[in-house]
């Protein structure tokens, strides 16, 4: 087997993972290269999911019986986890979503009913990317055609990287929102926060922080980071799905008006108004994703059991094995920067003129699953003219023998397609 410095014991992590052991299509060893679309979970998290269900189900914060504080202190519990994953300041600044796209639609929805100084209106300006998930984009463009505001945002170079050179021109005076990705999950690029949140700041804009890409793969620090808002998801990250995070800074959170109205968000309600609760509460109506927050929390401890920079340290090792393999491919093209220099584990390529759906399905029969389309970055796609891309992405249990598997897979699907 390939040994690259860096690689956790994947043989030993591989072990947790039951899924990974599957076969498919009659015998063929599953390769599972799709990690950026969503992770597989670990016994440790489908086992405290049971366990909750088994044992502590019952509605949060509402109940007085042992369930009910059983169920609360858990879900509360999930909450101090991810505060301290993230080096959040107050557990009270971590809002349970379903998402990372609830998240950025929180925080867009906030801002169009916000009072100054934090009000969207048709004077102002927002700033995103050309290289977000559509989940970055579609809020913001919805808040635009709310609000009259303008939609501005940052092209891309022909290597896959932000173009920063017209900064000034984009984020100015009115700018009252800068939102972007820190990794991309289609270009896989690492994006310079320091350089954009400086601008920001100097301009006085708010600056929320697409991380869903991060969280999984890297030690993320909301502090350092020095945004506003960051919004991550559980599924990416060997959590179940149906749960999300927006972390807020305190003030804002406690200025900004909620989103969604309903039970658990308010103090008190008459026919007339309500007032709210605090947040995080006032932001999380209804009754909230309270298994799935403990099937994250044990997520997290899992990740922490391993430990971040070494998740980082392996795939990091596995993407400069794979960029350089993928670049010998004849008729390869990376679509993204081509070395692993602040590039993340999802490597987006087209193969000569195969459509990626033909890639993907010769992939698929060799039990090699990756993901075929405009992984809901269709600006990416049409910035470099194709119309989809195969990627294939890693994550902590991926090995160097599944990057040979790829390539020797590509090499049928060249050879298939003549
Ligand atoms: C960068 C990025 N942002 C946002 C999302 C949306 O995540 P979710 O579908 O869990 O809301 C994704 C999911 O692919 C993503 O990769």
């Amino acid at each position: 087997m390939t040994q690259l410095p860096g690689l956790l014991d994947v043989e030993a992590i591989r072990k947790d993972f039951p899924i990974l052991d599957r076969q498919v299509h009659d015998g063929q060893k599953l390769v599972y290269l799709d990690n950026a679309a969503t992770s597989q979970k670990p016994r440790q998290v489908l086992d405290a999911l049971s366990e909750y269900y088994e044992r502590y189900n019952a509605n949060v914060h509402r109940g007085v019986h042992v369930l009910a504080e059983e169920a609360t202190a858990l879900y509360e519990g999930a909450r101090d986890k991810v505060a301290a994953f993230i080096n959040a300041p107050s557990r009270d600044e971590v809002i349970f979503t379903k998402n990372a796209s609830e998240s950025l639609n929180l925080v867009a929805n906030m801002l169009g009913w916000a009072d100054e100084p934090y009000r969207v209106d048709a004077e102002t300006e927002i700033v995103i990317t050309e290289m977000e998930h559509h989940s970055n984009i579609v809020p913001w463009q919805l808040l635009a055609q709310r609000t009259g505001a303008k939609l501005k945002w940052f092209g891309l170079t022909d290597d896959g990287r932000l173009d920063l050179s017209n900064i000034d021109e984009i984020i100015t005076e009115k700018t009252k929102i800068v939102s972007f990705v820190l990794v991309s999950n289609i270009l896989g690029t690492v994006n310079p926060v320091e350089a954009i949140v400086r601008r920001a700041q100097e301009v006085g804009a708010l600056v929320c922080i697409d991380a869903s890409q991060a969280a999984p793969h890297m030690p993320l620090d909301v502090q350092a980071l020095q945004a506003d808002f960051v919004a991550f998801t559980g599924h990416k990250m060997c959590g179940p799905t149906g749960i999300g995070v927006l972390w807020g800074r305190q003030e804002l959170l406690e200025d900004l008006p909620p989103f969604l109205g309903g039970g658990e968000m308010i103090e008190t309600v008459s026919m007339h108004s309500s007032t709210y609760a605090p947040a995080p509460h006032k932001f999380e109506a209804g009754t909230p994703p309270i298994a799935q927050a403990v099937g994250l929390g044990a997520a997290i401890d899992y990740l922490n059991s391993i430990g971040m920079d070494k998740i980082l340290a392996h795939e990091h090792a596995l993407t400069e094995y794979a960029v350089r393999k993928l670049n010998e491919v004849p008729d390869l093209r990376i679509i993204g920067p081509t070395t692993a220099e602040d590039r993340g584990a999802a490597i987006s390529f087209t193969l000569g003129d195969i459509h990626p759906h033909d890639v993907g399905q010769v992939l698929d029969e060799q039990g090699i699953a990756v993901r075929v389309g405009h992984h809901c970055a269709r600006p990416v796609c049409l910035r470099y003219g194709i119309p989809a891309t195969t990627r294939a992405s890693f994550y902590l249990y991926s090995t160097p023998a599944e990057i040979d598997a790829l390539v020797e897979g590509l090499e049928h699907v060249r050879n298939f397609f003549g």
